[in-house]
């Protein structure tokens, strides 16, 4: 296992993360307690660290069976965990969810009980509530790490603009800056590229990957049919629920699975390996949250990273999944860049003349500017 520092912090991470998601069988799609042991112990023993949850996971019980396990096994120190605030705890009380100081106050209490824990190393805002300003949601976060309760603290799921002005308040403010931005990102859901890695590189965060395979998707195991697809999992259960996330069988999406299955089978390897190590390897990438309900997924996942991908096939998946260019991202395309440079070549500088701004290994993902 291969371990980075998680954005500009000195926490050492590992490059596969898991996914405590499936940790409970609540919502029909999980692992139940024993299968989830299997996976916790599978993970530790190949040298993960990184262990991500959410206080809205299968109602508490992520938490609470993650909790246990780490008690049990006695791995409290050298597991790094990852929660995350923001979803409702009590209909009808607005108050109970958010990222206001009320909220992220009363939900860390509700994770510290749940994990069975005195402190939680990364602490995440989960998804942008449109009303909080970044200014309250980095005071607050910054007063709980220095209370102890918290060692570092990152977002979810927020636009960049927000996650630009909460880390530039933070640094202007001396609180505790932010270490992660945990985004959707695979061969199906490539659109943080336009936004997210470059303000992950300029700003010193690592970026933690979800839904590396779509939730299953880029496993292969679904088939088009006249429903959309079928198969066994997660996504057959969830395509028609109206959570965005989950709406994956889509013609342009069974082209990228083509496409992924013919690069895998010149490879020698499975397409949920092919599809970890790509994403794992993209600009800005800390680490990957590999997600399972069953063993032998877990198993196959954790393959991900002793290959390289050569850059013909690189060049086969890159272009069957490019995102559709859109305003204002089409005036930073070559056409009208060459309008702005006088057609001149302004290329890359030299390595020697760029300024170092982290180290090899960063969580970043960047060496050189
Ligand atoms: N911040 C956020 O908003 C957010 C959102 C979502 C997830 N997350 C985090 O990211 C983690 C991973 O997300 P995810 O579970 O959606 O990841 P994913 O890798 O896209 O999907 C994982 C699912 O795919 C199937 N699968 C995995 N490996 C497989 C294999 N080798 N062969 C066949 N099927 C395989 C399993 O589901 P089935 O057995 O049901 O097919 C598994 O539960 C979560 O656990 C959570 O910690 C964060």
């Amino acid at each position: 296992m291969q371990y980075y520092t998680l954005g500009n912090t000195g926490l050492k991470v590992s490059r596969l993360a898991l996914g405590t998601m499936t940790f409970g069988d609540d919502w029909g799609w999980g692992a139940d307690a024993s299968n989830a042991r299997q996976l916790f112990d599978t993970y530790l023993a190949a040298g993960g660290n990184f262990i991500d949850t959410a206080d809205l996971y299968t109602n508490g019980n992520s938490e609470r069976m993650l909790g246990q396990f780490i008690q049990e096994s006695g791995s409290r120190d050298r597991v790094v965990v990852a929660t995350k605030f923001t979803y409702n705890a009590e209909p009808g009380n607005p108050n109970a969810g958010g990222n206001g100081r009320k909220n992220i106050l009363r939900a860390v209490e509700g994770s510290l009980q749940r994990l069975d824990t005195d402190y939680i190393d990364l602490y995440i805002l989960h998804t942008w509530d449109q009303v909080t300003p970044a200014a309250e949601v980095i005071r607050t976060l910054d007063d709980l790490v220095s209370s102890g309760k918290v060692r570092y603290v990152g977002l979810s799921d927020v636009p960049a603009w927000y996650a630009a002005q909460a880390q530039t308040l933070a640094q202007e403010r001396h609180l505790e800056p932010l270490c992660t931005l945990q985004l959707e990102y695979s061969l199906a859901e490539r659109h943080i590229e336009f936004e997210y890695q470059a303000l992950a590189q300029n700003l010193g965060m690592g970026i933690m990957v979800w839904s590396p395979l779509a939730s299953g998707l880029l496993s292969g195991k679904y088939k088009p049919s006249q429903a959309g697809g079928e198969g066994e999992g997660r996504l057959a259960m969830l395509a028609n629920s109206g959570n965005p996330a989950f709406n994956k069988f889509t013609e342009r999406n069974w082209a990228i699975v083509s496409e992924l299955e013919q690069v895998a089978n010149e490879l020698g390897r499975s397409m949920a390996q092919v599809a970890v190590n790509w994403v794992a390897n993209r600009p800005a990438v800390a680490s990957v949250l590999i997600g399972a309900t069953k063993l032998h997924q877990l198993q196959d996942n954790l393959g991900a990273l002793d290959f390289a991908i050569p850059p013909e096939l690189l060049a086969r998946l890159d272009a069957i999944s490019q995102p559709e260019v859109t305003f204002p991202y089409t005036f930073f395309e070559p056409g009208i860049q060459g309008m702005i440079n006088g057609s001149a070549t302004v290329g890359d500088k030299p390595a020697s003349y760029r300024r170092p701004i982290l180290v090899e290994g960063t969580g970043s993902g960047v060496t050189t500017e």
